[in-house]
């Protein structure tokens, strides 16, 4: 419910700025306040007559100008209120986001505002992929902001790939999923492991995978996002902890394992993303071991498995886990799901190119232990984190 709830809509310079009046209009069907802040290129695609009439408020589009005032009510109304949407946001504004840099009413009032913030990206496709953008959404995700991804098709420029502004419905539907979620895990404890685990040979090389983390993390800043007390034990990985998540890192599998021990006794839920190692060498050499131009002999043994190990001491607790499959996906996650006594397993198929391992999203399947088959469209790690929220809250539900 998103009635009475104040939000603000930036818009900024792109040509599908034409749809965020779309996206006021179902605002405001929601009975939503809005205030729309206007980026000084946003002017040459829309009017602001349009937004006010739309809105009933004034729109904040000009800092020195005659509505200029930090005191004035509507732009104080702004910086007050419940959630700041930006959509579309272009490359330049993100830019400007991510950076801290304030030279129109939208990067002003950003920096300004308090509350939570949801990011729908719209530009070329190439500009969208830049690493550049890339990064800037990074460092703002690392920040608390949620954004919701682009779809594929085709482009204003002609060309065809992802940079199309999200509809507005699924805008909306953020917006209220974020609004009406807020805080509906509060209360609950959720331990998150994430990454991948490295396994030494000597003391310059180990053994590892391509996990990136993304998909633990995501859980991890959705979960806290929500209201949740989260812990969140981290395999070596290039993200910054998500803010308020109370993250420990470790490399190998048997320090991951020693972290989840002790975490584990006091959780509600573990959610064991984490693609540990499945094999480790046998002894690690103290000094790096020579090239002698000869075949080098690995002797391997197994990583101790923490899914089982967790799950043999389980009492109250929720233990979800991970699959990542090449062949008879929801098969081999069922047979996982029973051997590691689980509640509920997540399994992808690794074998589909552009999802899963470093991707940004992924195509999942939920199977649960009462054999319920739920196979999730391609969606965002945040928006699969977000399905598996709400599993874990109703499950949480039924058990009262
Ligand atoms: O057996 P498999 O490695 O495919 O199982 C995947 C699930 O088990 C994931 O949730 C992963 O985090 C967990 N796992 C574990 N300890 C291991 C290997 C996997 O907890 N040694």
């Amino acid at each position: 419910m998103i009635q009475g709830k104040k939000i603000v809509l930036g818009v900024s310079g792109g040509i599908a700025a034409y749809k965020a009046v779309e996206l006021l209009r179902l605002l405001v069907r929601e009975k939503a306040e809005v205030f729309v802040v206007m980026s000084a290129n946003a002017g040459k695609f829309i009017t602001p007559l349009t937004f006010e009439s739309l809105s009933g408020n004034p729109v904040y589009q000009e800092v020195f100008g005659e509505q200029s005032s930090a005191s004035m009510p509507h732009i104080r109304a702004a910086e007050n209120a419940d959630l700041l949407v930006v959509a579309p946001a272009t490359a330049g504004s993100i830019g400007k986001m991510a950076n801290g840099l304030a030279d129109d009413a939208l990067s002003n009032l950003y920096l300004a505002f308090r509350g939570p913030v949801l990011i729908a990206p719209a530009m070329n496709d190439g500009m969208y992929l830049n690493p550049a953008v890339q990064e800037n959404i990074s460092r703002m995700k690392e920040r608390g902001v949620e954004f919701i991804d682009p779809e594929e098709g085709e482009l204003a420029c002609g060309t065809v790939g992802q940079g199309r502004l999200a509809e507005p419905s699924r805008i909306l539907r953020a917006v209220q999923t974020r609004i009406a979620g807020k805080e509906d895990l509060t209360g609950l404890k959720i331990l998150v492991t994430a990454g991948p685990t490295q396994e030494p040979l000597d003391p310059v090389r180990y053994i590892t995978n391509p996990s990136s983390g993304k998909m633990g993390y995501a859980v991890a800043r959705q979960a806290s996002l929500r209201g949740a007390e989260v812990t969140l034990i981290s395999g070596p990985t290039h993200l910054k902890p998500p803010a308020g998540v109370k993250t420990f890192r470790c490399k190998q599998a048997g320090e991951m394992l020693a972290l989840v021990k002790e975490h584990f006794p006091d959780c509600d839920v573990l959610v064991m993303v984490a693609a540990v190692g499945d094999f480790q060498p046998d002894t690690v050499q103290k000094e790096k071991i020579k090239k002698k131009g000869e075949t080098l002999a690995l002797k391997l043994i197994p990583t101790p498995d923490i899914l089982l190990e967790a799950s043999k001491t389980k009492a109250r607790q929720m233990v979800i886990g991970f699959a990542a499959e090449s062949q008879n996906v929801v098969q081999s996650a069922q047979e996982k799901l029973k051997r590691k006594n689980l509640d509920l397993i997540v399994a992808n198929d690794i074998s589909a190119p552009g999802i899963g391992f470093q991707s940004d999203s992924n195509q999942v399947t939920l199977i649960d232990k009462e054999g319920t088959i739920n196979s999730l469209p391609r969606l965002s790690k945040q928006e699969i984190a977000d399905v598996l929220l709400d599993r874990i809250k109703a499950n949480e539900e039924n058990k009262l």
